[in-house]
């Protein structure tokens, strides 16, 4: 039995993600609660050497199951390594971003068998899934710009917009088909006022 609350943070590149997930944090905290952040990748001993393969272009030849393995076993040391354990000390945990990425990116993204994803991040996640998922949504363009600092993007980051449609996509289809853990937040406002609905989704304004 686990005892704390497990809120997940997810939406595209530049949605706003790592903001939000810190002015929770410190709400949580200003009202006596601890909390745990995290972040996928996980951070642990194992998963920084996992990163390490995924990101070597040596490693170029990975094909892109090999990939979502590898995703997944970073995913099972830090459900293991770091979250279940913290949910046991009754802490709130923050995760920015956990499978659902996996399932946008890897699945509506780039086109991997989204049942394939599915059944590896079940075995992955030994079934554990948040209390709640917070997608922020946001315009592809919106986040492009976010995310490059409010330059227009070049030629190769305007064919990244595509992608990222699906990615966009992707999250929005995993929100109607798990509609009482995920939460559609509109991103597409002043950090505070998008910070007022989270709270309001999560009901805890
Ligand atoms: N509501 C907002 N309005 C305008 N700019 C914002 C808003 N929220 C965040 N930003 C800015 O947009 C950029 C991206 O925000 P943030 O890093 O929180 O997004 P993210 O979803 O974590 O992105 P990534 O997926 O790249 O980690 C940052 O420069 C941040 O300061
Ligand atoms: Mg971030």
């Amino acid at each position: 039995m686990t005892r704390g609350k497990f809120i997940v943070f997810e939406g595209i590149d530049g949605s706003g993600k790592t903001t939000q997930m810190e002015l929770l944090a410190r709400v949580l905290e200003a009202r006596g609660m601890p909390v745990l952040r995290t972040r996928e990748p996980g951070g642990t001993r194992v998963g920084d050497r996992l990163r390490g393969l995924l990101l070597d272009p040596d490693y170029r030849d990975l094909t892109p199951r090999t990939e979502a393995f590898l995703y997944a076993a970073d995913r099972a040391q830090h459900v293991t390594e770091k979250i279940l354990p913290a949910l046991h000390r009754g802490e709130t945990v923050l995760c920015d971003r956990f499978l659902y990425s996996t399932l946008a990116y890897q699945g509506w993204g780039r086109g991997v068998d989204i049942v394939f994803l599915t059944r590896l991040n079940q075995l992955a996640t030994g079934g554990l899934a948040p209390d709640r998922v917070i997608l922020l949504d946001l315009e592809v363009e919106d986040g492009l710009r976010r995310a490059l600092k409010n330059r227009p993007p070049d030629r190769l980051e305007g064919e990244k917009a595509a992608f990222f449609r699906r990615v966009r996509q992707g999250y929005l289809e995993q929100a109607s088909r798990w509609p009482e853990i995920f939460r559609v937040v509109r991103a597409d406002a002043p950090e505070q006022e998008v910070h007022r609905r989270v709270l309001t989704a999560l009901g805890m304004e």
